[in-house]
């Protein structure tokens, strides 16, 4: 885009304004003559007049495209070009549309359309990505079958669908799948495979392959396994197979995102495939498994059934999370995916959904769809899921998914569509339901309980705060997975869920011999915030009995958050009865390990500014940092006497696995390790990295060392050992700015970014640094502005090379309304500085205008 086209204010889309594309596409063929600076694309495609039509204006979206030739059944067009594509005038029956454009893959550094990474070719569609390949209709709703031709030197060319011909110099694939255009992907390399077959429910038996730059074909393995697993229990669990002779999976270096769905050719950043147990840690092993899973589920929520516009993102998105979240439930342990889902829906979401860029799960409006894949969208959705197969229960969910399957196989949906075939398949009015839908922001539910006589009343009271575009909410359906306990910790109500549907409602429970504990909200069984006034002896009592392992997590969390927050606020000493009930904890045999660990790991900095900031109460970072410093500090003292025992005892022996059992068991040998640093300043931690032959024990070596600032050696040892690795430096130059201190971690950042390594052409290399800065909680919001000053810079050069990545990292900045008045005027003024940049993308240029509108 010009700095003229910036200056003019950005188009803004309204989901009230679709219409439906006047043409049928009966099929695409394309061509492409790969060349580094200058690829042909030619392109053939059949159009049909839609018999009452209401806009039969002949719209081709395509920007960046050098237009060679067109023509319209053979005759040249003169179509009208404008930057965002060409109307011409067409026929009224079908007639076939001929095109050549020509586009610069090595120029491209948005990493959007078709590009170069690291020497091969790619592509990048979704959201609107196709548009800079060939002039195209490039909306979901259009969908067609495709017949591609690659012509070019590379050893391996790849497209969608099955091959139909390969030979040296060219290849011809033939997708016979009607998708739109944001599904379509082409590769191109000298590239080497990880090969594999699987043989469906029905007995058909598909090629599998991991597509890889040479020298890493050794780390495939594991993903394979994740793949073929993923295959199987979309087979169980959803009765769906796959639907072509192959699956290709190719891993590329620079991307925006983490993986791509492409129909049977998914793409896939390579920090999310590739994996080895001396570069990646656990958590790498344990994303990638579901990561894998997410983009293998959307062949059917997604691909076979796809969106209808943009809007229904969530359509896809919050229903393959929440498939890809049964799946890690089902390999691994189910309460440890929810806590470990709920900590990243606070983190992420819930700021979200309570700041300046707060929407609706389907938005109504938006000026650039890749800012809009949110957590709200991805996470919030997944929720909705949820809550719906909550109310209506496994079976019934089941039916309804079955029925949705059956129904819009090969359409382009929305979230009407959706909702229909659980309102046909059980009966239910989901009118109220829909709310979650169109209303953004959490809602808060407060709960009041009373005894009598045996009876006891709960009675919750919902309310959402007004966001941006919404002031007024209405009640929502809010499931309450509810149980009750007695005096000796047993159940006497098991889980039951109350349905509740207005803003005040109560809940009587009759026959109780004594007034009973509640354990609400169990499974976090919907994404609010719980407002209830309890002793801190209810929450202890609840971490040992509750038999619902969500709560009982969630009591130890509440616990811990309250401490915290008593230090900040009133300088308090940490709380003596959650101390001791975490030494029972977390020496109980009969406690999964990887429980035990979450349940060891405190709540993150930014959660304390967020719960203070949700009470009204101005956070103050460089006091939060204070706080849990003392906090880990006290917590080691008090566990002196067993760190070394239970360090002992969780070491995992013999040779490296990355199944959930070791991982969980070396989650709690690092939160043991922390501690221990903290009271022998780093020796454990040093043996430890001295003896490591795992990146999971490495790394978590080297973390506890730099926190203790006692790792230079160690980190420059983990430098020369990893430096011809681009994954592991991405961990090396991370770690560094996460764990710096707060005065320090800017200018460890600043640092960081001179050094030889560095680039910004790279986004994971660039998320490693900025992102650990933004993450790094006390340092991001030093008081010197230091940091927002930093990540301002590097925003504003990246976003002439890549505005995607530069407009997500932009929501460092969403939670500034938190802070005191000089913080916000600091940020304040970067946010002002990256928005008068010339030329700045819409990308950019939406997400700083609507964090500054807050
Ligand atoms: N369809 C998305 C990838 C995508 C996102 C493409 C935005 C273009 C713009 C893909 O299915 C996805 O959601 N990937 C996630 C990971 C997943 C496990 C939630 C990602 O890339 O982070
Ligand atoms: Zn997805």
């Amino acid at each position: 885009m010009t700095s003229d086209a910036a200056l003019t204010e950005a188009e803004t889309f309204y989901l009230n304004d679709y219409t439906p594309f006047g043409f049928e596409v009966d099929s695409v063929e394309l061509t492409f003559r790969l060349a580094p600076s200058a690829t042909r694309v030619l392109s053939k495609i059949r159009f049909t007049p839609k018999p009452g039509a209401t806009d039969l204006r002949f719209f081709l979206h395509g920007e960046k495209l050098k237009l060679i030739s067109a023509k319209i059944d053979g005759t040249d067009a003169t179509p009208d070009l404008t930057a965002e594509g060409l109307t011409c005038e067409v026929p009224e029956t079908s007639f076939l549309w001929e095109a050549e454009v020509e586009i610069d893959p090595a120029g491209n550094t948005a990493l959007e359309g078709l590009y170069m990474s690291g020497g091969m070719y790619c592509t990048q569609c979704e959201a609107e990505g196709f548009r800079k390949i060939t002039y195209y209709p490039d909306r979901p709703d259009v969908m067609s079958i495709f017949t591609v031709r690659i012509e070019g030197d590379e050893e391996v060319l790849l497209s969608n669908g099955n091959p139909v011909s390969q030979s040296q110099g060219l290849a011809e694939w033939h997708d016979p799948w009607p998708k739109p255009a944001y599904l379509f992907a082409l590769v191109a390399g000298d590239l080497v495979n990880h090969p594999d077959t699987f043989t469906t429910q029905s007995g058909k038996e598909v090629e599998l392959n991991i597509w890889v730059r040479p020298g890493d074909e050794d780390k495939c393995a594991f993903g394979m396994e994740a793949l073929k697993k993923s295959m199987t229990w979309d087979e169980e669990a959803y009765g769906r197979e796959y639907d072509l002779d192959i699956f290709n999976i190719v891993a590329v270096d620079d991307f925006n995102m983490g993986a791509m769905e492409n129909k049977g050719l998914n793409i896939f950043n390579s920090s999310c495939v590739l994996a080895s147990p001396e570069t990646s840690t656990d958590a790498n092993f344990e994303r990638i498994e579901a990561i894998i899973a997410h983009e293998y589920f959307h062949n059917w929520t997604g691909n076979r059934i796809t969106c209808r516009d943009w809007f229904q993102l969530c359509l896809k998105e919050g229903l393959t999370v929440f498939r890809d979240a049964q799946f890690t439930s089902d390999m691994r342990s189910a309460s440890v995916k929810r806590i470990s889902d709920v900590i990243d829906l606070r983190a992420r979401q819930f700021p979200e959904d309570q700041g300046p860029l707060s929407h609706p799960v389907r938005p109504e409006e938006f000026q650039e769809i890749n800012n809009f894949y949110t957590a709200t969208i991805y996470e919030k959705g997944a929720e909705i899921i949820g809550m719906l197969k909550r109310l209506v229960g496994d079976a019934a969910y089941r039916k309804a998914v079955d029925l949705y399957f059956d129904r819009h196989d090969g359409q382009a949906c929305t979230i009407e569509d959706w909702l229909q075939v659980f309102e046909d398949s059980t009966g239910r009015d989901l009118a109220q339901f829909k709310r979650w839908y169109s209303q953004a922001g959490t809602p808060r539910l407060k709960v009041a309980e009373s005894y009598e006589d045996g009876s006891y009343t709960l009675t919750f009271e919902q309310s959402t705060a007004a966001t941006p575009g919404q002031p007024q909410k209405d009640p929502r359906v809010i499931p309450i997975a509810l149980g009750l306990l007695n005096g000796n910790g047993d159940e006497v109500q098991p889980t039951t869920v109350l349905e509740m549907t207005e803003a005040k409602q109560s809940f009587t429970f009759d026959g109780l011999a004594s007034k009973p504990v509640p354990s609400i909200l169990r499974e976090f069984s919907a994404p609010v915030i719980l407002e209830r006034a309890t002793s801190s002896a209810e929450r202890t009592f609840l971490l040992a009995h509750d038999s619902d392992l969500f709560n009982r997590w969630e009591a130890g969390n509440t616990l811990a958050r309250e401490a915290r927050i008593d230090m900040v606020l009133e300088g308090a000493a940490p709380d003596a009865a959650y101390l001791e009930a975490l030494q029972k904890l977390v020496r109980d045999d009969s406690l999964d390990p990887a429980f035990r660990a979450l349940v060891l790991q405190p709540p993150s900095q930014s959660d304390i500014a967020q719960t203070l900031y949700e009470r009204g109460v101005t956070p103050d970072p460089q006091k939060i940092y204070d706080a849990a410093e003392t906090l880990a500090q006290t917590l080691a003292q008090q566990l002196a006497d067993s760190l070394p025992r239970l360090y002992a005892e969780t070491t995992v022996e013999g040779a490296y696995s990355p199944d959930a059992a070791s991982a969980g068991k070396r989650a709690l040998n690092a939160r043991v390790l922390t501690l221990l640093t903290r009271l022998d300043g780093g020796e454990q931690a040093a043996r430890q990295y001295a003896s490591a032959d795992n990146m999971t024990q490495q790394y978590a070596a080297l973390s506890w060392l730099l926190q203790a600032e006692n790792g230079a050696a160690q980190s420059h040892a983990f430098f020369e050992q990893w430096r011809g690795d681009r994954l592991v430096m991405d961990k090396w130059f991370a770690l560094q700015v996460a764990l710096a201190t707060p005065e320090k971690a800017a200018a460890v950042a600043k640092d960081l970014t001179r050094h030889e390594l560095f680039t910004l052409k790279n986004p994971n290399r660039f998320r490693a640094v900025m992102g650990a800065l933004a993450g790094n909680h006390a340092g991001f919001h030093h008081a010197s502005g230091a940091g927002y000053q930093l990540l301002a810079d590097n925003l504003i050069v990246l976003d002439s090379l890549n505005p995607q990545t530069t407009a997500r990292m932009c929501t460092a900045f969403q939670t500034w309304k938190r802070y005191d008045a000089d913080r916000q005027a600091l940020i304040k003024m970067q946010l002002q500085r990256i928005k008068s940049t010339t030329g700045l993308s819409r990308d950019t240029n939406e997400m700083v205008s609507r964090i500054l509108d807050a």
